[in-house]
């Protein structure tokens, strides 16, 4: 049996649609407004013990009601999936000890105290013999560098902070199975980069089961090999992440600001224009032409600010996937 098992899975949500004016809200007694969001459509996938699987798409596309469901929090609509063979849903005990679910957006830690008071309650709750608890957390602490801000209210820290905070406590319980849900969204490339070096050893030290879904795709590139995309709740590559990092890697992104408060004619020889708006345009060049279209431009023009940058995951994931006969190389369902 694999550790992660999903068959079929379906998740759907009604969503009231609001009408307007008087005449339709009239209508409306009539009329039942709703309409039916599937969020998870048939989604099947295994992922084996020890891997690090990473979870990608839009925005919108079904990603944290997955992982919601992976969690128990969420029942689904129809289909099976197990998680150490525990059907999540069923929330029994042992496997609420057994994972851990990190979002970026939400805590699990007490605002006002400090994290040491959050990790003891997370002792108590899992019941962490004293030694082993100590052992974890001196561990843990030294690895995210976050000795000193133990005694410090968590309202306190950084976002980049916190979420180490987070990932300690999602960790202090030893699960075998750890779902993250966008872990780095808003750190500073510092914060992240350091969550991403922790995910990378303490996955590779503890052999656990990782999905992450991540808006980053140096995230995704250091931590992962194989991908799941999900497109409009369904499954729309499950592969070599390679595959996509290829056609991710084909472009840059440019961003100039000119001071003369003219914008050259002749930029659209480089590559695409995704925006201008003076005295700022963005530019999409094929990676190989970054170096000399920079030099000409720089060379031609006069330019106040530049930046170079990797274009958003999510972008490129919905441009492979969005056009439906559109498949990718070792594409197609499992
Ligand atoms: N509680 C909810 N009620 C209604 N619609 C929801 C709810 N949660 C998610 N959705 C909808 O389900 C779809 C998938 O959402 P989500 O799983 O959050 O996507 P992702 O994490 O990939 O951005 C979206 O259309 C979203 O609006
Ligand atoms: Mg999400």
């Amino acid at each position: 049996m694999s550790a992660i098992e999903v068959h079929d899975l379906c998740r759907q949500y009604r969503v009231y649609r609001k009408r307007e004016g008087v005449l339709a809200s009239i209508g409306g007694l009539f009329r039942r407004e709703y309409e039916i969001v599937r969020a998870v459509r048939n989604v099947s996938f295994r992922i084996e013990e020890g891997e690090m699987v990473a979870f990608l798409g839009p925005n919108g596309a079904g990603k944290t009601t997955t992982l919601k469901l992976l969690s128990g929090l969420v029942v689904p609509t129809s289909g099976h999936a197990t998680v150490l063979g525990y059907v999540p849903w069923q929330r029994k005990d042992a496997y609420r000890r057994r994972f851990s679910l990190v979002t970026g957006q939400k805590e699990q830690l007490w605002w006002d105290l400090p994290a040491q008071e959050s990790f003891r309650l997370h002792r108590e709750i899992y019941r962490i013999p004293d030694a082993e608890y100590r052992r974890r957390l001196d561990e843990l602490t030294d690895l995210l560098e976050v000795g000193r801000l133990m005694a410090r209210p968590v309202r306190e820290l950084s976002l980049g902070e916190r979420m180490r905070m987070e990932l300690i406590a999602a960790l202090l319980h030893r699960p075998d199975v750890l779902f993250l849900d966008e872990p780095t969204i808003g750190l500073d490339v510092v914060s992240q980069r350091r969550v991403q070096e922790f995910l990378r050893y303490y996955q590779r030290e503890q052999r656990i089961t990782v999905i992450l879904t991540s808006h980053y795709m140096k995230d995704v590139e250091a931590l992962c090999e194989r991908a799941i995309v999900i497109n409009r709740g369904q499954v729309v590559h499950d592969g070599q992440l390679a595959a996509i990092v290829d056609r991710f890697s084909q472009h840059k992104i440019i961003d100039l600001q000119f001071s003369d408060g003219e914008i050259p004619d002749s930029l659209s020889r480089y590559g695409q224009i995704l925006e201008s708006r003076l005295p700022r345009v963005r530019l999409q060049v094929p990676r190989n032409m970054v170096s000399t279209c920079l030099a000409e431009i720089l060379g031609e023009n006069s330019v106040d600010d530049l930046s170079v940058s990797e274009r958003p995951l999510e972008e490129v994931i919905a441009e492979l996937f969005s056009q439906p006969d559109e498949t990718c190389s070792d594409g197609g369902d499992p």
